[in-house]
């Protein structure tokens, strides 16, 4: 048996108007999980304790919460392998949501950005049009396999700093879900779905991989580069500036080796957009004045060739 300190936020949004902490000590063994031990201290210490929680398994995906500031789900979470040396596991709800009460947290945002998807099959053809299921190939199956494992327990959108200096960028769940419907060869609404994530901010994604972190292995990082990679592919949304940032960036560095970053505003803003690039003038000036623009022709790198042998395995085209 452990003594745990569980250090725990406290809020309710009905009657208080800011948070405090309680220090709830509970003596259980030290094999349990932080949800076991949170179960414990509100069956036998204080039953107001509220927390979200199903199946104890990693499945249902309600459990997610801070757990000495890193997100994750409770149940998946053994104390041995939190404790602080002073005994004690931090417990708060999760960030980028607005706390209810104690651990439980308002998830409507979440759940906006998935029903914006439209996450369910929209066949091809309709369903009194085939007389018999549609069939995927294994391998057109396997691309989807991991992302049909998301359990929603927005773990990753936590996580996600994008989330939270701008709520309305659909975050990392959504996506990967978006995906998982972009990629189903039974669907018929790929380009209306690539257009509808690029519309709820898919390239403002800064792949910092905060979100490689789930514990189902979905991987979103990964998905949402997939999803800009069909959206390049198939020419979806191309006018918007995230496409364009991406397309003139990696065109920089296949020629010169380097990326040219007066070239990047330029072809990011739109070469004849004149307002845009108005707008940018005093900072090119700061810039300029700092010794920080690049010269207008750069030359390429010695070497260049090696770098452009990475650009030529590349599937997505580079222009
Ligand atoms: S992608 Fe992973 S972390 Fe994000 S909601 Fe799904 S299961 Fe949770
Ligand atoms: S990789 Fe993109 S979606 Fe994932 S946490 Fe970073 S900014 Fe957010
Ligand atoms: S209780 Fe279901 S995922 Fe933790």
């Amino acid at each position: 048996m452990a003594k745990i300190k569980l250090d725990i936020f406290r809020f309710d949004e009905a009657t208080d108007t800011v948070p405090h902490r309680d220090v709830v000590d509970v003596d259980i063994p030290e094999t349990v999980t932080v949800l076991d031990a949170l179960e414990h201290a509100k069956a036998e210490i204080d039953g107001s304790i509220s927390f979200r929680r199903s199946c104890r398994s990693a499945i249902c995906g309600s459990c997610s919460m801070n757990i000495n500031g890193v997100t994750g789900l409770a149940c998946k979470t053994n104390c041995k392998d939190v404790v602080k040396d002073d005994g004690s596991i931090q417990i708060d709800p999760m960030p980028n949501f607005q706390p209810m009460k104690d651990l439980v947290v308002h998830m409507d945002p979440f759940w906006d950005k998935y029903a914006r998807l439209k996450p369910y099959l929209q066949p091809k053809d309709k369903d009194s049009e085939h007389e018999t299921e549609r069939r995927v190939s294994p391998d057109d199956m396997k691309k989807l396999v991991d992302v049909a494992n998301c359990i929603m327990c927005a773990t990753c959108y936590a996580l996600c700093p994008v989330v939270s200096v701008d709520p309305a960028f659909a975050g990392p769940a959504a996506i990967a879900y978006a995906y998982r419907f972009i990629e189903d060869v039974r669907d018929g609404k790929r380009d209306e779905r690539i257009a509808q994530i690029s519309e709820d901010y898919l390239w403002l994604c800064a792949h910092c991989y905060a979100c490689s972190y789930c514990p189902k292995h979905v991987d979103p990082n990964w998905r949402i580069v997939d999803v800009k990679r069909a959206a390049i592919k198939d020419r979806v949304m191309m006018n918007e500036r995230g496409p364009r940032h991406a397309l003139v960036f990696a065109k920089s560095v296949k020629q010169l080796g380097v990326l040219n970053e007066a070239d990047l505003i330029q072809g990011t803003i739109g070469r004849f957009n004149i307002v845009g690039l108005t707008k940018v003038m005093p900072q090119a000036v700061r810039m300029a004045a700092r010794g920080k623009l690049p010269p207008p022709f750069m030359k390429p790198i010695p070497k260049v060739d090696e770098v452009r042998t990475i650009f030529d395995s590349l599937e997505v085209p580079v222009s």
